[in-house]
């Protein structure tokens, strides 16, 4: 069997992030009822860290721990990758070592090759292109509070600002799940027409829609969810901060007055870390409609569905004819798995 890696949600299809989705809501359940499956028994994760992380690092080591598996943290330094051995034969030897790998990157390209080479699945932690086990966390924080009588592919989430990775990103996951996405942000700080290309098509197949506007009126009518990240680019800004405040603020701040052009219900959402007083401010990021702590939560139930999803072939989703087996599957595997209290 070919083993599978997470680095690009668009390699994956609706039903099978639907499967993941609904997998790390099981387990997020169960775990709160005090129940911890033992599915990640005697497995190893690496994690690679080219960059500073608090969220992606502590939920991956986390939802290691919890389902009975371990996690190691190779920061820069500690291991060779790129330096006098290549990534090519790192990523061979991890592989060799260790069950999965999580890697954050500062080029896209490392990651994409560390998947290549390594025989065991590959998960991005994020690189300059994109943040899937973000967006996959992002899609269950949605899931947890839809609006009344609406489902996913019914909702409209709006992403204000900068055309960052998580931007892309929320629109990869978006599009893939028959939303519509809208990029509310200024020329020159938008989506690019490669990634962009990408999202038509995935809305082609779901349903869903991108729109790239200057207009606030038309990017928060009817908004279910609100989005947004830092403005100062993380990978080669093109321009000093000063400047790109300039560009971004006020307008794209998201603020209570922003806020009340959009849906009634409209819920907040922010990948964090957010920098307070610029992207949004105090009122909104600590309001009661701010999804953004149980966003930073669901990183560990997304990084949960992902190890259990790829460490477990057999919960493959095939299709929905054998769904219901899968389910089925499932429910014995989390009853007869050893639970960590029994072995006190
Ligand atoms: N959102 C996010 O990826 O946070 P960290 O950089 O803290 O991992």
């Amino acid at each position: 069997m070919t083993k599978r890696d997470f680095i690009d949600t668009n390699t994956y299809t609706q039903e099978e992030i639907q499967f993941m989705i609904d997998l790390g809501i099981k387990l997020k359940e169960s775990i709160k009822n005090g129940y911890y499956p033992q599915l990640l028994k005697n497995k190893t994760l690496g994690m690679v860290f080219e960059q500073s992380s608090t969220r992606t690092r502590t939920s991956a080591e986390a939802a290691m721990t919890e389902l009975g598996g371990h996690a190691q943290y190779l920061a820069p330094g500690q291991i060779q990758l790129g330096g006098h051995e290549s990534i090519e034969d790192t990523s061979q030897v991890l592989g060799r070592i260790l069950d999965i790998i999580g890697a954050r990157v500062d080029r896209h390209k490392t990651v994409a090759e560390v998947g290549k080479y390594a025989k065991v699945p590959v998960v991005n932690f994020m690189s300059d292109y994109n943040h899937p086990t973000q967006e996959l966390g992002d899609i269950i924080t949605m899931t947890e509070h839809l609006p009344a009588g609406k489902k996913l592919s019914d909702c409209k989430v709006v992403f204000v600002g900068d055309a960052t990775q998580v931007c892309v990103s929320t629109m990869f996951m978006a599009t893939k799940m028959g939303m519509n996405f809208v990029q509310f942000g200024p020329k020159g700080f938008q989506m690019k027409d490669d990634v962009v290309k990408i999202g038509l098509e995935n809305a082609k197949r779901s349903g869903g829609s991108v729109t790239i506007t200057e207009d606030v009126d038309e990017a928060m009518k009817d908004a279910d969810f609100i989005y947004t990240d830092v403005w100062y680019g993380l990978y080669d800004a093109e321009m000093p901060k000063d400047e790109r405040m300039k560009v971004f603020y006020p307008k794209y701040q998201v603020d209570a007055e922003m806020i009340s052009k959009a849906s009634d219900h409209v819920k907040f959402m922010h990948c964090l870390p957010a920098t307070r007083g610029e992207e949004v401010t105090d009122e909104v990021l600590d309001s009661d409609y701010s999804v953004v702590w149980d966003e930073a939560e669901n990183r560990k139930t997304a990084m949960r569905a992902i190890f259990v999803y790829l460490l477990n072939p057999e919960l493959k989703y095939a299709s929905q004819s054998v769904a219901d087996q899968y389910d089925a599957e499932f429910e014995l595997m989390l009853r007869n798995a050893p639970d960590a209290r029994n072995n006190d």
